[in-house]
């Protein structure tokens, strides 16, 4: 049974008519036997979440065979940190993974493997460091900023589709650390580009059959081709300009990329690699993000007790004001209410591995050739890792909450060798986003609006979500009249 038929608490109560402290939220109910090979495979193509039985949240490792192919999937934070950290050379991504991600992503980070991989890590890192990120935090501000002013506007009740305008804000926040004043028109492009290209990469029977890939990507590199001609005309164009005049360039991400050199060979990037960064930067940088904070507002919405002293903090902190690189630190709770978010709804809600040896995990033998899975949306709410896991409770990131859980049980930005290079600029915006918009409104969903997670290779919201922008009436900073 397909995932959108089978799930459960779809349409969301509006706060006002919750009467339980611990509402329902969406999930698909997890299959409780094997599904046969066309099931599986429908599903995926509809979901990927709604593929993993109910076994998977419930032991260390789960192992299935489809279609001739060893699957995985591990839950075992032991087991999950030998294969991000301390096995990590005998990891690699899938060719699946690099199958549907190549044709549009280039050679960037997330593609790239060995020695190639290991120098442009080290070259980039320096550019996603705390005090780099920190010399990004005005736009994100000033972005956060300007969508709120843009909501003033809007007459009272009026609705938004939240996912939509995550999305804008993430996808100029990102345009503008990377390209400046360039950036305007570059980001439409792109926009358009990534949203193309999105709707054309999910896997197809012939990737899961190992058909080679000539065969199988045919129709997706073309139309990687097609969704990304005009960005990459305009992306070569500018790189050019800008390495020919190195020294007048804004200092932004894109002159950072350019500039960046090995710190052990002394070596740069080619134009091309550049580019390939840059769209990799793009598209894994601004969807993710977005998604993290759109299901933030949708779990604040039917959590009012969570919000209100969310909200407490953000008045104390703040009073009204945008927040800054300096008050980062002082938002502890709104750090924690992401942090939680991301356990229940992970952005990037599965990972996948190939062994290239036989290995041994959680004392199961694991074929070489075998794919490894692992899944954020199942471990964080795996039954022996978390108490009442399908809960929202931001307290179980309290300083005592974190240090009382195992490492690798918590991975929303992944784990070991390949984390996230971009998790500080992420937290980072997702701090600023919530802070400024959480202290001038609360999001109510639209009476009846559904509400449902679907993963491809972010965690979406199937129906987007619209949402009521309620100025918060107890604060004076709100503007007067019927406007917002
Ligand atoms: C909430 C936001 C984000 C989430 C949840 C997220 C999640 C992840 C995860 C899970 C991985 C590891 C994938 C794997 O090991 O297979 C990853 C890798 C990566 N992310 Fe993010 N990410 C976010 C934001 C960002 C941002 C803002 C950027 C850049 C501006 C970025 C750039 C990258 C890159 C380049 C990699 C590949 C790193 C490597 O393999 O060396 N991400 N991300």
């Amino acid at each position: 049974m397909l995932a959108c038929e089978h799930l459960k608490g779809t349409t969301v109560m509006n706060t006002s008519e919750a009467s339980v402290a611990h509402p329902e939220l969406p999930a698909p109910v997890p299959p409780r036997g094997r599904m046969s090979v066309w099931q599986f495979l429908n599903a995926l193509r509809d979901s990927t979440i709604s593929t993993f039985s109910q076994d998977a949240y419930e032991l260390d490792i789960v192992h299935r065979k489809v279609l001739g192919r060893h699957l995985f999937v591990l839950s075992d934070p032991v087991a999950i940190k030998r294969v991000l950290l301390d096995q990590v050379a005998n990891y690699e991504k899938t060719e699946i993974t690099r199958r549907i991600l190549e044709p549009g992503l280039g050679k960037g980070l997330i593609t790239l493997e060995g020695d190639t991989w290991k120098a442009h890590r080290r070259t980039m890192s320096p550019s996603f460091d705390l005090r780099s990120v920190a010399s990004y935090t005005p736009i994100m501000t000033a972005a956060a900023e300007e969508l709120m002013a843009s909501w003033r506007v809007l007459d009272a009740g009026a609705s938004v589709d939240v996912a939509d305008a995550m999305m804008e804000v993430t996808l100029r926040i990102i345009s503008r650390t990377m390209f400046s004043s360039d950036s305007d028109d570059i980001m439409s492009i792109m926009g358009h580009a990534a949203g193309r290209y999105q709707a054309t990469v999910l896997p197809n029977i012939l990737d899961l059959l190992g058909v080679p890939e000539w065969l199988a990507g045919l129709g997706r590199s073309r139309a990687a081709r097609r969704a990304f001609a005009e960005f990459d005309t305009v992306i070569d164009r500018l790189i050019e300009s800008r390495m020919r005049e190195a020294g007048n360039a804004p200092k932004d991400l894109l002159a950072r990329l350019i500039g960046a050199r090995d710190e052990q060979t002394g070596g740069g990037m080619s134009a091309t690699e550049v580019r390939d960064h840059v769209i990799t930067m793009f598209m894994a940088g601004h969807e993710t993000t977005a998604m993290a904070m759109t299901w933030t507002w949708f779990l604040l919405s039917q959590h009012p007790a969570v919000e209100a002293k969310l909200h407490a903090e953000l008045d104390e902190a703040l009073g009204g004001r945008a927040p800054t690189q300096d008050d980062l630190a002082k938002l502890t709770y709104s750090r924690m209410v992401i942090e939680e978010s991301m356990r229940i709804y992970p952005a990037v809600p599965a990972m996948e591995r190939e062994a290239l040896a036989e290995d041994t995990l959680s004392g199961v033998r694991v074929p070489k050739g075998s794919t490894v899975m692992i899944v954020p949306w199942v471990l964080h709410r795996h039954q022996k890792l978390w108490k009442n896991p399908e809960r929202f409770d931001p307290e179980r990131f309290s300083p005592e909450g974190c240090a009382a859980r195992p490492r690798f049980s918590y991975l929303p930005f992944g784990g070991g060798r390949r984390i996230c290079i971009g998790a500080a600029f992420a937290m980072a915006e997702a701090t600023i986003l919530l802070a400024t918009l959480a202290q001038h409104f609360q999001f109510r969903l639209v009476p009846g609006h559904p509400v449902q997670p679907q993963s491809m290779i972010t965690l979406r919201a199937r129906h987007g979500m619209k949402m009521l922008l309620e100025p918060r009436t107890a604060t004076a900073r709100v503007g007067g009249g019927g406007r917002l």
